[in-house]
């Protein structure tokens, strides 16, 4: 694939990667991904706006082929599916200087082994002219890692925004043109890399409204031609209350927990309540994480192992709590065979979210009338609480 003309003289030089499964050896990728590098020709200067994944910095070089000259290479984030090709980048253009922000600088020299002179700091709101076009740059931390920043292309109206408003999507489409795609994979990266960030997120959103941009385009996934369908969709995902939505995580090794599941989802739906359920024991992830996004309740189901919740409810417990999601409230529920103490187990590891607590529902052995009463309980409070959102 040739590089791809966004305006005259900016052009796509990324690198799809469609079979990739996995990143973080944790995060499912159902749809691949793809590393945007953007070229942006001045009448003076040249410069790179990030690099692709050390996999595929071959696809990168190869259309750089005809480039005889890049002066600058902007590293807006330092995780390596941007910046693991920077060093190819200084060794096929020798002269290049990169440029980055104060904090980027130290992790490109230590993830990197970068020689610290060929990195020039950039300070917020710095300026690059480039001779008819002009380069802003506008740091922006915590998307996801503190170092990060986004770059202004102020003459043509264009933010590269790094992994912000991006997707793990890798499509042949240069831009968001399957708006119902791209809008599912748009949350799902959200969900998974940008939710706990939401108070640096929302200031960004601030900060970008003074900005005036037609095109969005991303680190991960489409260019976006219409930047309000991706900016609203961030709004609403930040800002907005959580919605009559409960997510309930469960596993069952014998069977109670299960009967017990399929109660209380039958008695939250007859309540109205919204259940996104996930077994815990197959589930993908990224849907977990998207279902969190504008839930209101998390309701843990786990039988008792030894003392403790199942290993996969301890593991999508500690998940949710580092995602922060909007959760208010939540509860646990379950069964063991002769003790234990699965419930405070959980709740101890759920810290910074600082939901409000409801009965939990234990059972020794199998479920008995009693106990789907006390589900039934558990349903009424949650209607409750979520009447007041
Ligand atoms: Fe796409 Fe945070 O790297």
């Amino acid at each position: 694939m040739k590089e791809r003309e966004i305006r005259p003289g900016v052009g796509w030089v990324g690198a799809l990667h469609a079979d990739r499964r996995l990143f973080d050896s944790l995060i499912p990728l159902p749809d691949g991904t793809s590393y945007n590098a953007y070229l942006v020709r001045g009448k003076k200067k040249v410069a790179l706006i990030d690099t692709v994944d050390p996999t595929k910095t071959g696809l990168l070089l190869e259309k750089l082929e005809s480039v005889p000259q890049v002066d600058y290479l902007v590293v807006q984030h330092v995780e390596q599916d941007h910046s693991g090709s920077v060093p190819a980048v200084i060794e096929r253009f020798p002269a290049v200087q990169v440029l980055a922000t104060p904090k980027a600088k130290a992790m490109i020299v230590d993830h990197l082994g970068v020689a610290e002179d060929r990195i020039k700091t950039v300070e917020d709101g710095e300026t690059l002219p480039l001779g008819d076009r002009t380069l802003e740059f506008v740091h922006a931390p915590w998307v996801h890692w503190p170092e990060t920043m986004f770059t202004y292309l102020r003459e043509d109206k264009v933010l590269f925004s790094g992994d912000f408003l991006g997707a793990h999507l890798a499509t042949t489409d240069l831009y968001a043109t399957d708006r119902g795609r791209v809008y599912a994979a748009a949350k799902r990266y959200y969900a998974e890399i940008m939710m706990p960030f939401r108070t640096a997120i929302k200031g960004h959103l601030e900060r970008l409204a003074r900005y005036e941009f037609s095109l969005v385009c991303p680190s991960h996934g489409p260019i976006t031609d219409d930047p309000r369908f991706i900016l609203d969709a961030y709004r609403s995902w930040v800002l907005d209350r959580p919605k009559n939505v409960v997510v309930l995580p469960y596993v069952s090794m014998h069977g109670s927990t299960a009967r017990m599941v399929e109660h209380l989802v039958g008695a939250l739906v007859d309540r109205g309540v919204q259940v996104e359920a996930f077994d815990m024991a197959g589930a993908d992830l990224g849907s977990l994480a998207m279902a969190l996004v504008e839930a209101a309740t998390v309701l843990f189901a786990t039988p008792t192992v030894l003392v403790g919740a199942h290993p996969h409810i301890v593991t999508a417990a500690y998940l949710i709590n580092a995602l922060r999601p909007k959760l208010q409230f939540g509860a646990v529920v379950g069964s063991y065979g002769w003790g234990g103490k699965a419930a405070e187990q959980v709740i101890g590891l759920l810290g910074t979210l600082k939901l409000e607590w409801l009965d939990p529902v234990f059972v020794r052995g199998a479920p008995k009338p009693e106990t789907f009463a006390a589900l039934d309980r558990l349903a009424d409070a949650v209607r409750q609480k979520h009447e007041g959102l």
